[in-house]
């Protein structure tokens, strides 16, 4: 049956709220089941879509784009970073693209402060400790970690993320070291010390909290040789993107003891992370929760909602087009 509104495949199980107003202003094809599309699969079930809905980890490379049906106008991703999508791809054959910007800066800063603290303090092996029915009770050498207040931390990739990860470290007394493309204005850079080349950094950080997008630049940035520009018993936090580390290089690094201790939200080839990861006992890590609170999770949906129903159904440019770079 056609209702006459544009159809719009949503990829996933997005949160009922997004459903809902998917479901109320589209002819929405849902996954309640939450299965995930490979490439063929995304192109089979967009057939007469006219838009995407999509998220993080979906294949939305050149060959599934290429392949998708001539009908699909638009992608919107449900996610802040879209290196999941080949828009230069999409722009070649006509599909807008955007993304959920602001609305996840927050919750990931707050995670990345997690990560930050979990490592310093050894959260797992004292949460692990004490669900295993190992605690022996206080003891004054148990579980010291790495003092975090005062301590310089190099924030690579000074976006809104980054620079609210500054300002949550900043009531730590931390001081702030950054590298970006390009330096902030004095009111946003808050004192803290800019670092052209963000190799010259690294011998600052006490801690150094990957905050910057996945790119052909970035990939595998954190490798040995800039672990070894790190002070010994550096603490590395990444919520940004797996890609972005070399995962050999740091896990030996955190084996040696080169790295106290590391805070990881995001692998590369999630969900299925680097198995050395498992083994190591100073890795703090989380499974891509950077976003996962309700009201952030609704936020993104609606962003993505805003930017399909400016184009699909008022023929306005979405406001968060991205553009091929
Ligand atoms: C994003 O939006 O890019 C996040 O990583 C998904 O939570």
């Amino acid at each position: 049956m056609t209702t006459g509104k544009p159809r719009v495949l949503a990829t996933r199980h997005f949160p009922p709220d997004v459903e809902a107003r998917l479901a109320a202003n589209f002819d929405a094809v849902l996954n309640s089941e939450d299965r995930l599309y490979d490439g063929p699969g995304l192109i089979k079930a967009s057939a007469g879509c006219d838009g995407i809905m999509c998220a993080a980890g979906d294949p939305l490379n050149a060959e599934t784009i290429g392949s998708l049906p001539d009908s699909v106008r638009m992608i919107a991703t449900f996610s802040v970073g879209y290196e999941h999508v080949d828009v230069p791809a999409a722009t070649k054959r006509g599909i807008l693209v955007s993304n959920t910007p602001d609305v996840l800066t927050d919750a990931t800063a707050d995670i990345a402060l997690l990560c930050l603290l979990g490592a310093a303090r050894r959260a797992h092996e004292g949460t692990t400790m004490l669900r295993t029915h190992n605690w022996v009770g206080w003891t004054p050498t148990q579980l010291m970690g790495v003092h975090v207040t005062g301590k310089r931390l190099g924030i690579l990739g000074m976006g809104r993320i980054g620079q609210a990860v500054a300002d949550r470290a900043r009531a730590f007394r931390m001081q702030i070291h950054y590298s970006n493309r390009s330096r902030l204005p004095a009111d946003l850079e808050k004192g803290a010390t800019f670092h052209a080349n963000p190799d010259d950094m690294l011998p600052h950080c006490d801690f150094l909290s990957i905050n910057a997008p996945m790119t052909a630049e970035t990939r595998k940035w954190v490798n040995a040789e800039r672990i070894a520009r790190l002070p010994k018993g550096a603490i590395v936090v990444n919520t940004a993107r797996g890609g972005v580390v070399d995962d050999e290089a740091l896990i030996a690094a955190l084996k040696s003891g080169r790295l106290a201790a590391a805070g990881i939200d995001v692998f590369d080839g999630e969900p299925k992370i680097h198995q050395g990861y498992y083994g190591v006992e100073n890795a703090f890590l989380l499974p891509h929760m950077g976003s996962a609170t309700v009201e952030t999770r609704n936020a993104m949906g609606f962003k993505a909602l805003d930017n399909l129903e400016a184009f699909l159904l008022r023929k306005q440019a979405p406001p968060d087009a991205v553009k091929a770079s």
